[in-house]
This record gives C-alpha cells, sequence and structure tokens, in this order.
C-alpha cells in the first residue's frame, strides 16, 4: 500500500502530481469556465461577499496564507487568514456578506469545526475545503469543495497541502468569474498554467537527488531557518514546520523583508538558511530584494541553501546550494518550491532514524482543543 516507498510520506510526496492533477480534474468545460457545481451557495449570494475569512490550522493555514495573495488579487475581495482557534475567542466581524473558507485536510480539527460554527451562528456563508468526503466540517458548512488528493495517511501534510492551494486557487477563480472581474480569457491561461504544474511537480521530483544528498549531510545539524517573501513566505513556514515536526530540528520561517527587523541577528557563521527566491520575471522586483537578502546574511557566514526558477542565474554567486524549479508564474511557484522542502525534511529525519510516518507526539487529525 505504500506503492514500493519506505514510508507513506515518501508515497505521499511523490503522489502530489497526480493529487493537484485530481484536484483540477472536471473543474472547468472546454472553454475554461468553472463548473464547481458543487458549491451549493446561490451564485448570487457569492456576488454579495465582501470579506473572506480563511479558517485553518498548521500546513492547512498555510495554504490558506497562499491562497490569499491569489484571491485578492484575482478576486479583489479582502480575504483574511485566521488560525481557528485564535478566530473563535477573539470577537471577530463576521456577517451574512462574509465567506468563511475553512480548509482542512481530515475535516475533522475540532478548533476549525468550533470557528466553523461560531461563523455560522454569527450568519456567514461557510465553504469547506476539505480531503474528507462526509467529513464533519464538510457536513456543517454550506458548502463544500473536495481536495481530491487521495488518503493522506503520513501525519506530516504534504499531498493535501498543494491540493488545498489548488483547490482554494479554483475558488478564486470562480469567485472572479461569477463577479465578471476577471476576462474568460484570463481565467483560462491561469487553468492552463495550473494544469501544466502536475507535470512540473514531476520533474522535481525525478530531479531529488540533490537535495537528499544535502538533508543527509545535514542530519547533525541544529538549527535551520528559512526565508521567503509574497507566496515564498508561507511556503517557508511550511519548510520550517516540516523539519520540525520530522526531523525534531529547531526551524524558523520568516519573511524576508522582516530580516533586519530581528532575525537578522540570528545569522552566525554556518547557519544554514534556506532562501525561497521568486521569480526574476515576477512584478516589484521582489527577486532583486531577495537576492540582497542572501547577500546579507551570507556576509554574516550564513550557509545559503536556495530554491530558484530555473534560468536564475543571479542567485548563483551566493548560494552555497541552489535547488531550481520550472517556470511558472509567481502565484503558482508554491506549488513547485514547496516540494523540495518537504524531500529535505523527510530525507533528513530518515537519515536519522525516525519515523517520518508517525512523529513523536503528534496526531493525524486533532479531533481535541
Ligand atoms: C502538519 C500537519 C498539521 C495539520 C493541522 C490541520 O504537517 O499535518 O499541521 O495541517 O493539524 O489539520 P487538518 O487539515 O486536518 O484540519
Amino acid at each position: 500500500e505504500k506503492g514500493g516507498y519506505p514510508s507513506f510520506m515518501e508515497k505521499e510526496i511523490n503522489d502530489q502530481p497526480a493529487a493537484v492533477g485530481d484536484t483540477l480534474l472536471g473543474r472547468a468545460d472546454a472553454a475554461g469556465r468553472l463548473t464547481l457545481d458543487e458549491i451549493r451557495i446561490d451564485p448570487e449570494l457569492l456576488k454579495n461577499v465582501n470579506k473572506i475569512i480563511v479558517l485553518a490550522c498548521g500546513t492547512s493555514a498555510y495554504a490558506g496564507q497562499v491562497a490569499k495573495y491569489a484571491i485578492e488579487h484575482w478576486v479583489r475581495i479582502p480575504t483574511e487568514v485566521e488560525l481557528s482557534h485564535e478566530f473563535r475567542y477573539r470577537d471577530p466581524i463576521v456577517d451574512a456578506n462574509t465567506l468563511i473558507v475553512s480548509i482542512s485536510q481530515s475535516g475533522e480539527t475540532m478548533d476549525t469545526l468550533m470557528a466553523v460554527r461560531y461563523a455560522k451562528e454569527q450568519g456567514a456563508k461557510t465553504l469547506a475545503i476539505c480531503n474528507t468526503n462526509g467529513s464533519t466540517i464538510p457536513r456543517e458548512s454550506d458548502a463544500v469543495l473536495y481536495t481530491h488528493a487521495g488518503p493522506e495517511i503520513a501525519v506530516a501534510s504534504t499531498k493535501a497541502f498543494l491540493a488545498q492551494i489548488t483547490a482554494a486557487y479554483l475558488l478564486g477563480l470562480y469567485l472572479a468569474q461569477l463577479r465578471g472581474i476577471k476576462f474568460q480569457g484570463e481565467i483560462r491561461d491561469i487553468l492552463s498554467d495550473l494544469g501544466a504544474i502536475p507535470a512540473k511537480i514531476q520533474s522535481v521530483l525525478d530531479n531529488a537527488d540533490q537535495i537528499k544528498k544535502l538533508a543527509r549531510e545535514m542530519a547533525e545539524t541544529k538549527s535551520v531557518l528559512f526565508l521567503g517573501r509574497h507566496v515564498g513566505f508561507p511556503v517557508a513556514m511550511e519548510g520550517a514546520l516540516k523539519l520540525k515536526e520530522l526531523a525534531y530540528i529547531h526551524a524558523e520561517g520568516f519573511a524576508a523583508g522582516e530580516l533586519k527587523h530581528g532575525p537578522i541577528a540570528l545569522i552566525e557563521e554556518g547557519q544554514p538558511v534556506f532562501v525561497v527566491v521568486p521569480s526574476p520575471r515576477g512584478r516589484h522586483s521582489l527577486h532583486s530584494k531577495v537576492v540582497s537578502n542572501i547577500q546579507e546574511i551570507r556576509a554574516r557566514g550564513a550557509n545559503t541553501i536556495v530554491i530558484a526558477e530555473q534560468g536564475d542565474e543571479a542567485v548563483k554567486a551566493y548560494a552555497e546550494h541552489v535547488f531550481y524549479i520550472p517556470e511558472t508564474p509567481t502565484l503558482l511557484a508554491p506549488l513547485l518550491a514547496t516540494v523540495p522542502l518537504q524531500i529535505f525534511a523527510c530525507e533528513l529525519a530518515t537519515a536519522k532514524g525516525y519515523d517520518v510516518d508517525q512523529p513523536r507526539n503528534l496526531a493525524k487529525s486533532v479531533t481535541v482543543e
């Protein structure tokens, strides 16, 4: 059942092209119009939504943070992402024009369930992005958009994360379509870029040897930092979470722009730092800002490990190690950039002899508060 892999985790990392592909399957017609029939919320109600709040925990919350960038850019509806357990206890402002989007692999996370119930009581519309058919959160929500990642057995989430980002993007494009904000041609183009993602993930998987080798060499590392910017920020957070969970190594993710506001004080000789670099083709010259960050930390002795887009030669001069991912539009890059970080954590934990499917102290679904 592990499909020839030594662990479920490795199988699930390698399942990711299918997890994304299956989540996209059958959700648009030949003309590129999204047909999310399973969203039973009246389209008129959805047109009136003036605020989106994404509720989730852990890795699923990082998927929400990635989706926020895309949804606000495409749909122009203010979108907050909040940890379910924080949301419930802070008197949030929610009304009938608020769309609550919960994200949960299991559909049973108690904190997220309670937050959804609370929002419903306040009159909000609730939509669940979920990987488990018939689980509690989708049953209690007004609508559900299933991720089709297949059962996720390993405790640490991998393929569900990529499927959640994919589903949240479909939702964003659907809302844009409903509200007539994006021209249909543009939506079709984004869908076609999404359609190209599974093969690109496969190429990252096919080139995993280099990152696995580095992971084994770093088995004795005590602390690893992760930097990212824009959609690369939640990717950095996710990379750090995977390493904590699987390898029990102190790991911390930061927004690259925060460096000089504090975290740069942590940099000393030999400190390993992963940097998720935005595409040089992206807007706002974020690429050059992050490249400057790499220079700054390297000058202070950091061992820089860079995830960059194929063809990005500028990073080479400042990186001890570069891992290239295929070219893709900026908003879709998390679907590729996360994969080497998952592989790194899994391989390093394996090298230390840990059980990657059942990390200590963790449960697959957290059904208590
Ligand atoms: C991390 C991980 C957890 C879950 C979190 C939410 O690898 O698996 O952080 O993402 O417990 O679980 P779900 O998505 O089932 O609500």
